[in-house]
């Protein structure tokens, strides 16, 4: 008799677990997740890569992941240097999980990506033999190593790979570019064609941009690792703006290891802001999930009703200080001005030559304290492009802007107070606004650029952004529609896409990488110019 029931059971607990279905071409939205992800500390590349993969694979594993249609890892949190992998052609959609010519963590991973029936990005240092590459392709060694995305389908094949093109930092002595970037895309069952690149390429037109404005691709993968800087370059911060002003949905995953600057995920939907999105002041590990709707459906969706809770002015409030944040050097050549400690309204014009910037706004008094620290305020407008990203490539920016600074000197803006200070808000504003006319150019984001003591952009229910074309220029503004007592930042930041090379202090047979192209055409240019007009004049005399 025992027998019968145990069967009941047993077909009642797998009657009761949920089945789960995969999105349809035809849903209006589909289910993704990223994680962010403490990388392993362990002593060598081979136990952190052990560490690493058992990690993701618990996660893949997990309910987290029951009826998901794509999940993101973030950069460079699984294999090192010591370990590169072969990564497949996408061309011969080929399974590592049934072809096991490739490393063990990519085998493994793409096992886990057909066992949960999901696709599944992520991020591998790779290499690669590259004799039968074009030679401006192919490092001297014969083997490539590249920073890459990998995207598994539901049966665990790889689909699509993305080579990194806008390296960071020391990534230049030990990682190869493709000479020009390539423009990762690929089609789901579900009805969206995804792009995807890495961290720092979302700074530059190409190929980040391009999948956007010349592909009209409208959901982006983006895994990182990303160093954030103040007061416009923090992670949450540039990926909200992002994905806001390019309309399009961005998965950011970013690996979490906030004390060395990195830190900061979400899921973002466009014009309708962020579904989901955190950073942190402790290592996290952590899966975010959103229902993210297709923009061809958009029409009918409606965003989820967020309610901001009622603005109370409060002297003292939360505030991060164990990120470690960068500052932004750009700031010392912006035309700036320092704000009186006490002010309660602004009414200024501040202009970097031609271009010029309106402020205006109003402050409360909050309550007085002399043991309290407070930010000092700045406006600044900026114009140019002398500025770099991070002292790492050129840049073009066009910023108005109100920022924060630690005390009146300009190199304390971009600063936090350290961990152990105590931060009074002295007054709060009721209102801020923020305008400027940003001259057309071919290649252009104009983006929000908010970010609070918690290292978060203001959410889209907390100011107004208004953009109307003009001729020549756009005039932009960006107001509060809510007080705020916390601000770090608040303006508008431009990005023109400068496209100046550089040679990242790299030896001559290097030059012919992708980023340094572009000033090797220049400088030949010159060249020609300069012996034209020689032989010219010798021709003349
Ligand atoms: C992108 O959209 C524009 C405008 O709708 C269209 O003209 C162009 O052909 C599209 N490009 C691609 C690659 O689909
Ligand atoms: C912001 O200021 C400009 C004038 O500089 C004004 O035209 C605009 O309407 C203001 N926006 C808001 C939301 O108050
Ligand atoms: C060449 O340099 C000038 C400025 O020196 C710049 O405006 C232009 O965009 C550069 N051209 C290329 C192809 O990089």
């Amino acid at each position: 008799m025992g027998v019968p029931i145990w069967t009941t059971l047993l077909l009642l607990v797998l009657s009761t677990r949920k089945s789960w279905q995969i999105s349809l071409p035809s849903d209006p939205t589909y289910q993704a997740a990223i994680v962010e992800f403490v990388p392993s500390q362990a002593a060598t590349s081979k136990m952190r890569l052990k560490e690493n993969l058992a990690a993701m694979t618990e996660i893949i594993a997990s309910d987290q992941v029951d009826g998901l249609d794509i999940l993101v890892f973030p950069e460079y949190v699984l294999n090192n240097m010591d370990m590169k992998t072969y990564v497949p052609d996408p061309n011969d959609k080929i399974s590592p999980c049934e072809t096991t010519n490739y490393d063990y963590f990519l085998t493994t991973l793409s096992c886990a990506a057909r066992s949960r029936n999901i696709y599944l990005a992520i991020n591998v240092v790779e290499k690669q033999l590259c004799a039968d590459s074009l030679p401006e392709d192919c490092d001297e060694s014969g083997m490539n190593t590249y920073n890459t995305n990998v995207v598994f389908d539901r049966r665990g094949r790889v689909i699509s790979r993305y080579r990194k093109s806008h390296l960071y930092r020391y990534e230049w002595y030990n990682t190869n570019v493709l000479s020009k970037p390539e423009l990762a895309t690929f089609e789901t069952d579900f009805g969206v064609t995804f792009g995807h690149f890495i961290c720092f390429d979302m700074l530059f037109y190409e190929p980040a941009l391009m999948l956007v404005k010349e592909l009209n691709i409208t959901d982006i993968i983006y895994p990182t690792y990303w160093f954030s800087e103040l007061p416009f370059l923090t992670s949450v911060q540039l990926q909200e703006g992002w994905a806001y002003s390019n309309d399009v949905n961005l998965l950011a995953a970013d690996s979490s290891l906030p004390a060395m600057q990195n830190t900061g995920s979400g899921i973002y939907a466009g014009k309708f802001g962020r579904l989901t999105a955190v950073i942190h002041e402790e290592p996290t590990t952590v899966v975010l999930r959103a229902e993210v709707p297709k923009v061809a459906y958009r029409s009918q969706w409606s965003p989820p009703t967020t309610v901001q809770p009622m603005f109370v002015p409060k002297l003292e409030t939360p505030r991060f200080s164990r990120i470690g944040l960068l500052r932004d050097y750009n700031v010392d050549l912006f035309t700036t001005k320092l704000l009186d400690e006490d002010f309660t309204d602004i009414s200024e014009k501040v202009c970097h030559g031609q271009f010029c910037c309106q402020f205006s706004g109003k402050r409360t008094f909050i309550s007085g304290s002399n043991t309290l620290s407070a930010y000092r305020y700045r406006l600044v407008a900026y114009d140019g492009s002398e500025t770099t990203f991070q002292q790492i490539d050129p840049s073009e920016l066009g910023v108005c802007a109100i920022i924060t600074c630690t005390n009146a000197d300009l190199s304390s803006c971009g600063r936090i107070f350290p961990e152990g200070v105590r931060v009074g808000n002295k007054y709060y504003f009721n209102s801020l606004n923020v305008t400027g006319s940003f001259r057309h150019a071919e290649r252009r984001l104009i983006m929000p650029s908010t970010v609070d003591a918690r290292i978060m952009p203001l959410s889209l229910s907390q100011f107004e952004f208004e953009e109307i074309d003009g001729d020549s220029s756009t005039w932009v503004s960006i107001a509060l529609t809510t007080p705020n007592a916390d601000l770090l930042t608040f303006g508008i930041y431009a990005n023109y896409y400068s496209q100046q090379g550089t040679r990242h202090n790299l030896d001559p047979p290097n030059w012919q990488s992708g980023a340094y192209r572009t000033a090797a055409i220049n400088v030949s240019g010159g060249l020609l110019i300069v012996v034209l007009y020689l032989s010219i004049t010798i021709f003349l005399k």
